[in-house]
């Protein structure tokens, strides 16, 4: 697999407390001195350009909860060998910056939506923040940050009454509702019984749609895999890092929020970058480590170790 595609956690700080990642809130987390400034940031995304990533994706954390991420954004577009440059956020900020990052040079957004009943969002966010989500969609959507990919990790004791609602989604709009499975990453989440496997959450929109049909995406690089039925605007899509093994597959890098360049989500190897950065270390020595771990992520077929308790808010996913 050729790996080419870059995940950058920009910050670990959240506004939103959603219960699979963040219940207690901004815990644990690093002091500011620690994370990546936008200048390390962008020299690192400039050398793996050179090494070959081709895609980049700003997560979090919340990456709009940096004000001047639109900075960053114009700095990156600016990246010769990029070709993509996209963001995965929450949405609640979008409204009000979806021009600004458009303008700046992002091409899309992918936005977490667990529930489009208002109590229920709030249950599983901890905030009362579905209208401003729903406004940063329709504005993503108009000012064309698109494909627009909505994200809903579905829990069994949670929001499962939330699956046809939000599927009705991709009917009217022209945007790809994804169901994720649930992935434990700390003892602060929820309980692990509580994930539901995507076929289940399939059978349940097949009850009412019938059989979905499997479309390919144009320019999809991720572990999704898509569907669509008769006279949809949009798609439906599932992302099943549970139920399935995607190792093969899989493109990408992690970039943490404190430095550390991660090949593999579940694993436990990381590289500490920032030493480097912090240290004088030349683009070379750079670009060195970027192409061992580039190699090293070529030869792994499966997952091999088990990170133990994660933050995914450092790692952004
Ligand atoms: P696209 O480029 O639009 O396909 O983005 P994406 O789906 O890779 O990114 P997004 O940030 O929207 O992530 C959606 C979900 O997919 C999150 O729950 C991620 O943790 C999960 N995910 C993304 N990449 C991987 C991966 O390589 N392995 C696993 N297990 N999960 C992943
Ligand atoms: N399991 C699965 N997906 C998760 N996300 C965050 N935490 C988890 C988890 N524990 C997803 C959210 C967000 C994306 C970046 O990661 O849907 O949109
Ligand atoms: Fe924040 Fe995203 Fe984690 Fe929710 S899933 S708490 S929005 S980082």
């Amino acid at each position: 697999m050729n790996v080419d595609y870059l995940r950058v956690s920009v910050t670990d700080r959240c506004n939103l407390r959603c219960i699979y990642c963040n219940p207690l809130g901004d815990h644990g987390l690093r002091e500011r001195a620690g994370i990546l400034s936008f200048d390390e940031i962008h020299r690192v995304v400039r050398l793996c350009a050179e090494c070959g990533i081709r895609k980049v994706r700003l997560t979090g954390g919340e990456p709009l909860m940096c004000r001047n991420i639109a900075d960053l954004v114009r700095r990156l577009a600016a990246v010769r060998g990029l070709e993509d440059l996209s963001l995965t956020t929450n949405g609640v900020f979008l409204g009000s910056m979806a021009a600004q990052l458009k303008a700046a040079g992002l091409k899309r957004v992918n936005i977490s939506l667990d529930a489009v009943d208002r109590q229920c969002y709030q249950q599983t966010t901890g905030f009362d923040l579905l209208p401003q989500v729903l406004d940063g969609l329709h504005k993503g959507l108009e000012v064309g940050l698109t494909p627009v990919r909505l994200n809903c990790v579905v829990m069994r004791d949670h929001n499962l009454s939330q699956v046809i609602p939000l599927a009705e989604m991709a009917l009217h709009l022209p945007v790809s509702v994804r169901f994720i499975e649930y992935c434990p990453t700390s003892r602060v989440t929820r309980r692990a019984d509580d994930y539901v496997p995507s076929a289940e959450v399939r059978r349940i929109i097949e009850s009412h749609w019938g059989q979905l049909q499997s479309v390919a995406m144009p320019n999809a690089s991720g572990p999704a895999v898509y569907f669509t039925t008769a006279n949809a605007a949009g798609t439906i899509g599932f992302i099943s890092g549970r139920s399935s093994v995607f190792c093969d597959n899989c493109s990408r890098l992690r970039l943490s929020s404190d430095g550390k360049i991660k090949p593999c989500l579940h694993a436990d190897r990381c590289y500490d970058v920032r030493k480097l950065l912090r240290g004088g270390a030349g683009d070379e020595t750079i670009r060195k480590l970027i192409q061992r771990i580039l190699r090293e992520k070529s030869c792994y077929t499966k997952i091999t170790s088990t990170a133990g308790d994660f933050l995914m808010q450092s790692i952004g996913g």
